[in-house]
């Protein structure tokens, strides 16, 4: 039975003037254990992480497997003492997996971090939703299962510390991606968002073309089309609420779609101007 809600206390004054972050394990709940959770916490229990884990879906066979608890009652995941929650779900599902959660059952402030693909969003959500003693970080790691799957160094993790008061549990958060190699980008949840609609969104809107275009290897392939044809799978292997979710709750792709789709217009234009331009008077 989780206490009833209330405020909890501040907490313990921190050494802002710390160099070195905390390397001590961390205990970490993670909601959501879909294809990138699964993929993150490989890492996380490597380095010694104390990880436990709910999900809409029953995976308790795989936790097991992986040697790390599984919870299925959502009460009983939050009264777990953990000191960092991260919020892995589909972009889609956050507002209602958010809200309802029965944070009453929390025992101790804690550090709330999510990975999604959009930053503004989820920013919002949180903290409108999270109790006030509640730490924020927004994060969003720019690689996945596959151009993760041999190390982490030198890829990108960006990161907006949207209101942190326990400057020790963030840094031994973050560590976990910088101990790997990344390249640690700080930045805001609005600049990541306008980048990477032109970035991301970009990439997976033509990846998603190509599939629809049943794009395939021919045998006098060029590099250039190879490299299409990597776009093509590598982005249709991300779920379509993935896809969505960038669109949906991303204010600026909706302008990318239009930059796009004005681009093949006027592409188009000008190779019917230089067609039209070619044909022989004479005839
Ligand atoms: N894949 C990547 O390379 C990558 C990279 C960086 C960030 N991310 C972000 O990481 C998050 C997870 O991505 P993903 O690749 O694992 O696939 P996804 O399709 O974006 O999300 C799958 C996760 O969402 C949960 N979910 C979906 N609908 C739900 C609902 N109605 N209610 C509750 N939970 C629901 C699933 O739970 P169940 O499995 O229990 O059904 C699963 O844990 C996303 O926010 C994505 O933007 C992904």
């Amino acid at each position: 039975m989780c206490k009833p809600s209330t405020s909890h206390l501040p907490p313990l004054p921190t050494h802002p003037t710390m160099t070195s972050p905390s390397q001590k394990p961390l205990k970490v709940g993670i909601i959501g254990f879909g294809p990138f959770a699964q993929f993150l916490v490989k890492t996380m229990i490597k380095q010694g992480h104390s990880i436990k884990a709910t999900s809409r879906s029953d995976y308790t066979q795989l936790c097991t497997h992986l040697g790390i608890s599984f919870f299925r009652d959502m009460k009983a995941f939050l009264e777990s003492n953990n000191e960092v929650i991260l919020l892995c779900t589909s972009i889609l599902s956050l507002s209602q997996v958010i809200n309802s959660l029965p944070f009453n059952c929390l025992t101790q402030p804690t550090l709330f971090v999510d990975v999604l693909s959009v930053k503004e969003y989820p920013r919002d959500l949180m903290l409108q939703v999270l109790p006030q003693d509640s730490d924020v970080l927004c994060t969003h790691p720019m690689f996945g299962p596959e151009s993760g799957k041999d190390g982490w160094n030198d890829l990108t993790f960006m990161y907006e510390k949207v209101r942190i008061t326990n400057e020790a549990t963030c840094s031994s958060f973050l560590q976990i991606f910088a101990t790997e190699g990344c390249k640690m980008m700080e930045m805001t949840c609005e600049e990541h968002d306008k980048l990477s609609a032109r970035s991301q969104f970009l990439t997976h809107t033509i990846g998603r073309v190509l599939s629809e275009m049943e794009v395939e290897p021919t045998p006098i392939d060029t590099k250039g089309f190879q490299k299409l044809v990597q776009v093509k799978e590598s982005t249709s292997r991300d779920s379509f609420d993935l896809f969505s979710g960038l669109f949906i709750h991303n204010r600026f792709a909706k302008q990318q779609l239009m930059n796009i789709e004005l681009a093949v217009e006027t592409i188009k234009q000008q190779l019917v101007k230089r067609m039209n331009e070619q044909v022989d008077p004479s005839i």
